[in-house]
């Protein structure tokens, strides 16, 4: 079978070789970030579940607006605004995970040969997803306080990523928390070069 040609340079995902391990009795995997399955709120997701299907069944099961339910994307815009960002709801997308807004983002944000930084190391399902779209990735380095803000302001102004893209906290791989001077000086560049930064 012939695959698309963007196809043609794909491995095998590491995370999906990590994850073969989690079925394997006896072993506790600490290949992936999994939670501890033991702090799943099932008693308040059961109740959640049996609240919206008595009192608006239609609405939970039928199709909905792409951009997500409204009701929480009001709900989403008001928690944001307790975090000092003003964000109208229209200005909001709830999508099904981290990962369907990486694709997202590379699907409409990265044209092939685009360059992206990155921190080094990253996640990895992220330089999949990106690297799919055809980026050409740039690590910036790290330290126990996340990216090295002097060494990626060079990175920026040498190679004018389309955008920068952050775990700033618990990095994955790394665990590294980004300091908040360093977060104010990561926005402080994004103004100066009027690049996006991507928070994830
Ligand atoms: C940094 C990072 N981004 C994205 C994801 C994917 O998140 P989700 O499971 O919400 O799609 C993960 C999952 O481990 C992650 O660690």
């Amino acid at each position: 079978m012939q695959f698309a040609s963007r196809l043609d340079n794909v491995e095998t995902s590491a995370i999906r070789e990590l994850f073969k391990l989690l079925g394997t009795p006896g072993i506790i995997s600490f290949a992936g970030g999994f939670p501890d399955s033991a702090m799943f709120d099932v008693e308040g997701l059961k109740e959640a579940s049996a609240k919206a299907l008595d009192e608006e069944p239609g609405g939970a099961l039928q199709y909905g607006a792409t951009e997500g339910y409204e009701p929480l994307r009001s709900q989403l815009s008001a928690f944001m605004k307790t975090k000092g960002v003003d964000v109208d709801p229209s200005g909001l997308i709830v999508t099904t995970g981290s990962q369907q807004a990486l694709d997202l983002l590379g699907k409409t944000m990265i044209s092939p040969g685009d360059k992206v930084i990155v921190e080094g190391p990253t996640f990895l399902a992220t330089i999949q997803c990106f690297r799919l779209y055809g980026a050409q990735l740039i690590s910036a380095p790290i330290d126990a306080h996340g990216v090295k803000t002097d060494e990626l302001e060079k990175l920026i102004a040498e190679h004018k990523p389309k955008f920068v893209y952050l775990i700033p906290t618990f990095g994955n791989p790394s665990g590294a928390m980004l300091s908040l001077e360093r977060r104010k000086k990561v926005l402080e560049l994004a103004v100066k070069y009027q690049t996006l930064v991507v928070e994830d």
